[in-house]
């Protein structure tokens, strides 16, 4: 295989059947698109280039820079790639959670701009949001920027069509497969290769992942996150189901340690999601001969997208499942609060909040980002950024019994997560704010700048 350039090399990424014997499916064969062996790591190198491509020449006459909104694997490619041809990359994020890919974006020479947000996702109809107003400077005419804005770009989509999509289909001799499981970001790959295998069978059954609620899955999004993505249509899914950062991690597992593709978590949550998924799908009758003329022998395909590398994501798996690197685990950490202790999590609703704070004064913390912080807070509050409040819990409660606590995040669910583990750690009166500081807000609850 010979390139004239390291941009020939995206795509026309191996097709790889996991063995039965780890998957345990009887009657249905499950492949794996390795889309982390494009050049720069991951699926988002053919989205990257196709919709960079048209206007990069023009950007490096013009002296314009590239932008994208992205914290994660689009950066990264177009990081390189805005490199190769002179022109400077910038990203601005609101959720840049992946050390490791922040400082290879800075090693690529990217400017990182962190703005806050008040989604982990951008709103454009939130005019209040200071990455929605960013965004929308952005597509004023006349910019300093090339603008590839993969929320919204039919190009994200469309190197899916004409890549990712055919190749499946190819790869499977000209079939399409009875199911296609992927994770949902900016929705364009799950929407360009499940448009490209209706074509082929209308049948084909698409299941999009997202991450369970209040946890992290690099490069993915919540199930309320994912309903405000410009490319997603719920249309083109059949399931959307949640994955939780755990599974996801085991998932990354079994492919690395049993399949020998060394995949990063994502990637694990797509394994994850799409055998719990299939297994349901599985008892039909052992394969009988003949007994569907499009499907030898009875059997049945379903394919998942590999999305990137497992490099990147030491320090995340350090965080959430220290064990597996060889450090002791982390009794008080919320990675071990189980759903039932969320749901029980002690927590108070707006008005009753302002009530406790004016009477009986308790410590509020403030989860969110710095930026988050400095842009509007509760006054008074404190901000320990949901990170640092983890490592401090780590060592024990960090304030005395006799204070109440009252935990502030965006939208509840990180504060329930931590109160549920105060609560548990001994602290005798922790609550959470019911709706996060979005609720207080919209209640019209005062907020200060500082
Ligand atoms: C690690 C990872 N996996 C999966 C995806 C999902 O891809 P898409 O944006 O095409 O939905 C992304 C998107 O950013 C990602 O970074």
């Amino acid at each position: 295989m010979r390139f004239e350039r390291i941009t020939d090399a995206i795509g026309n990424t191996p097709l790889v059947r996991i063995d039965p014997s780890v998957h345990g499916l009887r009657t249905i064969d499950l492949y794996a698109k390795l889309e982390m062996l494009n050049p720069f790591g991951s699926v988002k190198d053919r989205a990257a280039w196709n919709m960079v491509r048209p206007g990069l020449s023009a950007a490096a006459d013009e002296d314009r820079t590239v932008i994208e909104l992205s914290s994660g694997n689009t950066a990264k490619a177009l990081a390189v790639l805005a490199g190769m041809h002179g022109v400077p990359f910038k990203t601005v994020t609101n959720r840049m959670r992946i050390p490791e890919i922040k400082d290879l974006l800075l090693l690529l020479g990217a400017e990182v701009e962190e703005l806050p947000g008040q989604t982990e996702c951008l709103d454009p109809t939130n005019t209040d949001d200071p990455l929605t107003a960013f965004h929308q400077t952005l597509t004023e005419p006349g910019s300093a920027y090339l603008y590839t804005d993969q929320y919204y770009n039919d190009r994200n989509t469309q190197a899916h069509v004409e890549g990712t999509g055919p190749e499946i289909v190819k790869d499977l001799d000209g079939r399409a497969p009875d199911w296609f499981i992927a994770c949902v970001g900016t929705a364009g790959s799950s929407t360009g290769v499940a448009r490209v295998l209706r074509e082929h069978d209308p049948r084909v059954e698409v299941v999009g992942l997202v991450s369970h609620k209040a946890d992290f899955v690099p490069g993915i999004r919540t199930i309320d996150e994912v309903q405000e993505v410009g490319l997603f249509d719920p249309g083109t899914y059949g399931t959307i189901a949640s994955v939780t950062a755990d599974e996801a991690i085991d998932g990354m597992l079994t492919l690395a340690r049993r399949c020998g593709i060394l995949a990063g978590p994502t990637s694990g949550a797509a394994y994850f999601g799409a055998v719990r998924h299939l297994r349901e799908l599985d008892d039909g009758p052992a394969p009988g001969p003949d007994s569907d003329p499009d499907r030898p022998a009875g059997r049945r395909t379903a394919v998942f997208i590999v999305c990137d590398r497992i490099e990147s994501y030491l320090g995340y798996v350090r965080q959430r499942r220290p064990e597996l690197l060889g450090r002791p685990p982390q009794p008080n950490s919320v990675a071990t609060v189980s759903d039932a202790e969320v749901r029980g999590a002690p927590d108070i609703g707006v008005e009753d909040a302002r009530r406790w704070i004016e009477h009986d004064r308790p410590l509020v913390v403030d989860l969110r980002s710095p930026f988050a912080y400095t842009a509007l807070h509760i006054a008074g509050s404190v901000n320990i950024v949901d990170e640092l409040f983890g490592e401090l819990v780590r060592g024990g409660l960090p304030f005395s019994k006799s204070r109440p606590v009252l935990l502030a995040c965006p939208v509840g669910e990180q504060s329930a997560k931590y109160a549920a583990l105060l609560a548990r750690m001994g602290h005798p009166d922790v609550r959470s704010l019911r709706g996060g500081i979005i609720a207080w807000r919209d209640a019209g609850a005062p907020l200060v700048r500082e």
